[in-house]
């Protein structure tokens, strides 16, 4: 029986191998494409790289040692088509696989040099922390692309790289802050083929050679040093690396003027050298800017006097000057950028009104004026932008009429317009007019501190495409909020600091299922649902200070495992805590539940670290809870904690940093206060006003 199943298969595995080579023959005019077996030897290094890697979610599984497992076939693996042996390797995690910590790390075994072949390695986005490149990449000499980008090796990078005179690629860049770094760039000298150079957080404070060697490097196409720890940048008269398109040093300590020869670079597309302290004006430069389409400038200290005429030049698609010196009226010569998608003058010091020609660039999908002091009111003109996606207008002193002519910006979906004077009448009329663009409309609006009064309109309910609507600190006022129940696709809701009241049921939130931030602060509601209510949603952050929340604690709490934001202060509860909540509370990083009448004791503080904590104003009692994490900043006053301080000062095992701030005034607690203050370092605020039973010293 089994003996005639094996011959069976066997027949049909030759035929089927029939087909294959008569199909391929077919259609492939002579030329078998049998795929290839990978080389044994091949296999075997692969199997030895595999045995020292640390691989949590078993991710490369096809890799198994059994005879006829063709490794040309395993995850990641790519062969040549025609001599079978390896080329490529990809072993990349995702930032996503964070979550579920499958990142490789581990080892990385010799054995890769038996891969003769292999030209494309990339190990990146992967967690070899505490160990340093292996210099043996050094001998790798195949090798066109390596990406060790954001996979944590540590320590110097063997300077030996500069031998892959053949790499085309190489990204060497960490995320969380230089862990590498090296005693020069001479080496880079050595790659002479290299097109894009990634060194973003590596500690390049010894290499003062960094722009000469660079400017060496006659092939590059894209260099990337964010952070890099380097303090000088010096003048070049004449810049070799122009073939360069892509120019990034964001973040690098420079304080001095904006250097010209960033300018001269013929083919630069991309120039990023934002949060480097470039002081003074920006350079006047003579010869003509012909392939620059994205310039970032932000957050440095340049001002616009004199005027640069380069800057204001119609091919740029994007330009930033956000959170610069700039002040008085916009350049009129923007009006010439008539190809701009993306503007950005946040954060300046504009007080001009918005000038009318300014809408006229209708090409803009972002337009960023925040946080300047544009005065007057907004023009209907603005209607015209119908390219617009982003429109901040935020933190000005603009006032009048929010034109109603926003309803033709149908690509619109971010609005803000929040922290302005607006006069308001009918606030009905412009959720009207924000509506109009039907399902796929707004998806972010707020009008946060925009002195609006009057009922929340009914019309609100038609932004049926919003996801985040904020309208906080404003005069709406009455019982009536059902209407933003309709809004299906919330997630972030804020209505905080308005004069609303009224009950707030269940049903109000039976279709708000994505909501993760609500924020209703400040307003004089009554929370009204049964005991065993089980909420649509889960929360991530919830502040209902002065609601009527209480007497009871709020049970359907227990439901919300990923709150990292809780504030309850001043809700009327009067109960103990449930010893469930500090099952809930690891995550969080803030937890406000002063001013209530929550009384019994509490043995612990769970809590994540770093967090600020207030049990403030309460009536709690026994002895003061222990505090197994650090936190920022912690207030146990105007409680009935009593009995001894001891335990609470000196039973401190955790090697973190114990709070900042500590406030326990106005409590019943007594003994000495013990010399425990090893553990206390980082105390810089301590209050024990009115502690009035601990005896001094
Ligand atoms: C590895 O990187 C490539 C692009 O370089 C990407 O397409 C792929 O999704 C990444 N693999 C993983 C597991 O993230
Ligand atoms: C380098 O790798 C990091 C992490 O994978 C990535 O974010 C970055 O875009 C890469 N740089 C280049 C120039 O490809
Ligand atoms: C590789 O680089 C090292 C250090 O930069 C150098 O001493 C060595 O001679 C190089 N080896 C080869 C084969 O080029
Ligand atoms: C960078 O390296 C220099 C010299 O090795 C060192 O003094 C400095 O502290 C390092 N910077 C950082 C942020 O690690
Ligand atoms: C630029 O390249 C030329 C020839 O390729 C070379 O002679 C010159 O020294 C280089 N200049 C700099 C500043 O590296
Ligand atoms: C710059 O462009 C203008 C007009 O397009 C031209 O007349 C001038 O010669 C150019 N200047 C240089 C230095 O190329
Ligand atoms: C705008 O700012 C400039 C410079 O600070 C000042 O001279 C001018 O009076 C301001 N204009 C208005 C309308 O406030
Ligand atoms: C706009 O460009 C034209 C032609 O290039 C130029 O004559 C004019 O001066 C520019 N306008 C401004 C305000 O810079
Ligand atoms: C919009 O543009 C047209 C022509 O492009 C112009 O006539 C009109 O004044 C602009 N403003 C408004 C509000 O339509
Ligand atoms: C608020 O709006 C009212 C009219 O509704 C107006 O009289 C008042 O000046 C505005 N207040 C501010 C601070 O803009
Ligand atoms: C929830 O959605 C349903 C179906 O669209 C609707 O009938 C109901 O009125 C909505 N509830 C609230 C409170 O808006
Ligand atoms: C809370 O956690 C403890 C252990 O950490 C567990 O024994 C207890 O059952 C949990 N309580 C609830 C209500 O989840």
């Amino acid at each position: 029986m089994e003996r005639s199943m094996r011959v069976v298969l066997l027949l049909i595995r030759f035929l089927a191998a029939i087909a294959t080579i008569t199909f391929s023959f077919g259609l492939c005019n002579g030329n078998p494409d049998w795929p290839p077996l990978c080389k044994d030897s091949e296999r075997q290094a692969l199997l030895m790289f595999k045995q020292d890697l640390k691989d949590p979610a078993n991710r490369p599984s096809s890799w198994v040692a059994e005879e006829d497992s063709d490794c040309c076939s395993w995850t990641g693996v790519v062969c040549d088509h025609i001599t079978g042996h390896i080329h490529e390797l990809h072993l990349n995690s995702s930032n996503s696989d964070w979550y579920i910590n499958s990142f490789f790390g581990g080892k990385i075994n010799p054995s890769l040099l038996s891969l003769k072949h292999l030209n494309y390695l990339d190990l990146s986005n992967n967690d070899f922390s505490t160990t340093q490149i292996p210099s043996f990449f050094g001998y790798m000499t195949s090798l066109t692309h390596l990406n060790l980008g954001t996979s944590e090796f540590d320590g110097i990078i063997p300077h030996n790289l500069g031998n892959l005179s053949s790499l085309r690629y190489l990204n060497l860049s960490s995320l969380y802050g230089p862990s590498l770094k090296v005693e020069n760039l001479q080496w880079i000298s050595g790659l002479s083929l290299l097109k894009h150079l990634d060194l973003s957080y590596v500690n390049l404070s010894k290499a003062s050679d960094w722009l000469q060697v660079t400017n060496m490097l006659p092939s590059l196409v894209e260099l990337i040093m964010l952070d890099c720890q380097l303090d000088q940048v010096a003048p070049l008269p004449t810049p070799n690396f122009t073939s360069l398109v892509v120019l990034d040093l964001s973040r690098t300590s420079f304080y001095s003027l904006m250097p010209r020869w960033v300018f001269s670079l013929k083919n630069l597309v991309s120039l990023h050298i934002s949060d480097c302290g470039f002081q003074g004006p920006i350079p006047s430069i003579s010869q003509n800017i012909t392939s620059l389409r994205e310039i970032d400038l932000s957050f440095n200290y340049i001002s616009l006097d004199p005027i640069p005429k380069w800057l204001f030049n119609q091919k740029f698609l994007k330009l930033s000057l956000e959170q610069n010196q700039l002040i008085g009226q916009l350049p009129s010569s923007i009006q010439n950028m008539t190809g701009l998608t993306t503007l950005n003058l946040g954060g300046n010091k504009f007080n001009s009104t918005i000038p009318e020609w300014l809408y006229n660039l209708n090409n803009l999908e972002s337009l960023i004026l925040s946080s300047n002091a544009f005065r007057g009111e907004i023009s209907s003109s603005i209607g015209n932008m119908t390219s617009l996606v982003n429109l901040h207008l935020d933190n000005n002193l603009l006032e009048g009429k929010i034109p109603n002519s926003l309803e033709h910006l149908c690509k619109l979906k971010v609005l803000d317009l929040s922290e302005n004077h607006f006069t308001v009448r009918r606030p009905s009329e412009m959720f009207e007019s924000l509506s109009r663009c039907g399902p796929h409309g707004i998806k972010s609006l707020s009008l946060r501190y925009t002195n609006i009064s009057g009922p929340i309109p009914m019309s609100l309910g038609n932004l049926s495409s919003i996801e985040k609507l904020d309208i906080s600190v404003n005069q709406f006022d009455g019982t009536f909020i059902e209407v933003i129940g309709q809004l299906k696709m919330l997630t972030d809701l804020d209505i905080s600091y308005n004069s609303l009241e009224g009950a707030v049921s269940e049903a109000f939130f039976s279709n708000l299922t994505k909501l993760k931030h609500f924020i209703a602060n400040g307003n004089s509601f009554t929370w009204k649902t049964s005991r065993d209510w089980l909420p649509p949603f889960q929360l991530e952050s919830l502040q209902l200070d002065s609601w009527h929340l209480g007497p009871e604690w709020p049970m359907w709490l227990q439901t919300q495992t990923q709150l990292t934001y809780l504030s309850l202060s001043g809700t009327g509860i009067s109960s103990t805590i449930p010893t469930w909540f500090w099952n809930l509370t690891s995550q969080v990083k803030y937890l406000n539940l002063s001013y209530n009448q929550l009384y019994g004791e509490i043995q612990n503080i769970f809590v994540a670290q770093y967090s600020l904590v207030d049990l403030s104003s309460n009536r709690f009692t026994g002895a003061l809870p222990i505090v197994p994490t650090s936190l920022w900043w912690l207030d146990l006053s105007n409680s009935s904690f009593f009995g001894s301080v001891f335990h609470f000062f000196c039973d401190r095992t955790d090697e973190l940093k114990p709070p900042y701030v500590l406030d326990l005034g106005n409590n019943l607690l007594s003994g000495k206060i013990p010399d425990c203050w090893m553990n206390w370092q980082e105390l810089e605020v301590l209050n024990l006003d009115k502690v009035l039973k601990i005896a001094r010293r």
